[in-house]
């Protein structure tokens, strides 16, 4: 079955929200979720979102505070664009209904501090902002008459001009979405798509991000023909619950911005010894200490400390973290917190203009599926749902602008399923999804060499052909669609990792340890690349 939109959003995170309600006045909006709408990344956002709020803070401190944490790499011009844009934004969230945590008497709206941030910055709504944004525009979208909504449906790779025969220059004409309650493939015609479907961090086996995260845009917009970039900077955030029944827990690094202090099993504070900026350092230095301290103690995980603070007020700020804590017998008000780093955020992604235009007509790219050039080498804290907003408005802005003129009709080829049969081997989707997670962790993780690279290249080339073998010969599952993009995106991670011969900002390397002098971006060309004329 063919559907014919005007947009095709795929994902409903902050991006693919704001997005859609931008345009819904004007366009018909076709939104696809892979789970049910609010399900990704912005959900579990707890920190809150970065913007200069404070009459005491300024764009330049902004700015400048995101290109000494991006270690030299980030796009001064898209910085400055992002940080210019930040207010209104925030001002554009509040209108939309969501309430974020005010100061004690009530008048302004309280800011957190977060790493790498020379100013309290983060407007957030307690220690659960991302679910105030989401719930919030959900609620907007699902009450809009012109955006209909498809839960449950994978998006499996986008439909190109080139693909269908077209020889003149590449554009993006909508994509093959799987119908997971029915297991159908449908043809989604669209005059503009956007690929808002966060970012890659369940490549990794520990991971704060929930299971929708597995590089699917990124593993799409490669496949149809965009350019990816700096795939080799993963953000490893340095505090995640450990405790053996706690799956992907955060704990925001609001509580460090609060006072909380990291310590060693014996209660010893070690962050001083590798920073001056102690536990406010960006993210990369805390992880990489808290790993080093971790490797040279054998000991499991650290602690992250706030029981110094008055019990109320760490009940107050962060009730979330409370509560979850609590469950697992742990008083967040009289005890230190068990923590490890784990896989955050994807740095890289496909590459945009400041538009959000990829290298295909028509197709655009927002949100942490993004490569914007805002992040450089480290994505500092509460920087991604600003992005999110900044860049769904700019899109918004550059389709309003064109003409409005009717795209021909045309069919789309139908899906193909005439080769293909039921799979009787589901396990080897099950194996090869753990192995790869757990390569990634072994070799491609916080600290890397090159022999742990080319590792890890030989063991991703292998999955690569069995599951290219597996694709080929049986329908299609959701599992598998996701399992062939991670390990599509894996690949794009390890091969940036060995192009970068130098240590900069998350990607660490024993081998290269220092800095080369010209910061330069990891831009890998798909095969056969054409660029946009
Ligand atoms: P997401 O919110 O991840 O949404 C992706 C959407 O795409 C989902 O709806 C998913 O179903 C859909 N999708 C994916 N693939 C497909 C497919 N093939 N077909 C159909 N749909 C698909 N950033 C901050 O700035 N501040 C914070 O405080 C903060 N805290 C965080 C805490 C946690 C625990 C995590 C995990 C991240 C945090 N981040 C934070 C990062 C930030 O939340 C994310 O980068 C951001 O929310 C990503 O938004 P997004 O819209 O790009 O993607
Ligand atoms: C956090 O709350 O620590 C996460 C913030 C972020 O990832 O930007």
């Amino acid at each position: 079955m063919q559907h014919n939109t005007d947009i095709l959003i795929i994902g409903g995170g902050a991006a693919g929200l704001s997005l859609a309600l931008r345009l819904a006045n004007t366009y018909h909006i076709s939104l696809i979720s892979k789970g049910i709408l609010r399900e990704g990344s912005t959900l579990y956002a707890q920190g809150g979102v970065a913007a200069v709020l404070d009459p005491k803070d300024s764009i330049e401190s902004h700015v400048a505070d995101t290109l000494a944490a991006g270690a030299n790499l980030c796009n001064e011009e898209v910085v400055r664009f992002t940080v210019e844009h930040s207010t209104e934004n925030i001002q554009w969230l509040i209108e939309q209904g969501i309430e974020f945590t005010r100061t004690s008497n009530n008048k302004d709206y309280h800011l957190t501090r977060e790493g790498g941030h020379s100013q309290r910055r983060i407007i957030h709504a307690q220690d659960a902002s991302g679910r105030a944004i989401e719930t919030t525009l959900e609620h907007k979208v699902r009450t809009h008459p012109n955006i209909d909504i498809y839960e449950h449906h994978n998006a499996i790779d986008l439909i190109t001009s080139t693909k269908i025969g077209k020889k003149n220059s590449n554009a993006c004409l909508g994509a093959y979405i799987l119908d997971r309650k029915n297991s159908r493939v449908n043809v989604f015609h669209a005059k503009h798509t956007i690929l808002a479907t966060g970012g890659a961090s369940k490549v990794y086996l520990y991971t704060t991000n929930p299971d929708t995260s597995t590089g699917d845009g990124i593993a799409m917009a490669w496949r149809a023909g965009c350019r990816v970039a700096n795939m080799e900077f993963n953000q490893f955030h340095p505090t995640c619950l450990y405790h053996s029944e706690a799956k992907s827990f955060l704990i925001t690094e609001a509580v460090r911005g609060e006072g909380g202090i990291l310590r060693l099993p014996d209660g010893t504070p070690f962050m001083k010894k590798f920073d001056k900026r102690a536990e406010l350092a960006p993210r990369d230095i805390v992880a990489r200490a808290i790993d080093h301290e971790m490797k040279r103690l054998g000991t499991e995980c650290v602690y992250l400390d706030i029981s110094h603070k008055p019990a109320n007020f760490v009940r107050r700020m962060f009730p979330t973290i409370y509560e979850r804590c609590l469950e697992f017998g742990i008083d967040i008000t009289k005890q230190p917190i068990p923590v490890v780093p784990a896989a955050h955020y994807t740095c890289g992604g496909v590459m945009t203009d400041i538009n959000g235009q990829t290298d295909l007509k028509q197709l655009y790219a927002i949100g942490e599926t993004a490569f914007t050039g805002l992040h450089g080498a480290n994505r500092m804290a509460s920087n991604s749902i600003l992005e999110c907003l900044v860049f769904a408005q700019s899109v918004s802005k550059y389709i309003l602008e064109q003409a409005n003129d009717e795209t021909a009709d045309i069919t789309l080829p139908l899906w193909d399923e005439s080769r293909v049969t039921d799979s009787d081997e589901e396990v080897v989707v099950t194996h090869n999804w753990d192995e790869l997670r757990r390569f990634m962790w072994d070799y491609v993780g916080i600290v890397r060499t090159d022999k742990r690279l080319r590792r890890a290249k030989s063991r991703v080339n292998l999955l690569l052909k069995e599951i290219d073998e597996y694709y080929g010969n049986f329908r299609v599952t959701s599992d598998l669609l996701e399992l062939r993009n991670l390990a599509m995106v894996a690949d794009l991670i390890i091969q940036s990792a060995i192009d970068r011969k130098e240590s900069r900002g998350l990607h660490y390397t024993l081998n290269h340890p220092n800095l080369n002098g010209q910061p330069k971006n990891t831009v890998l060309r798909p095969m056969g690349f054409i660029p946009k004329t």
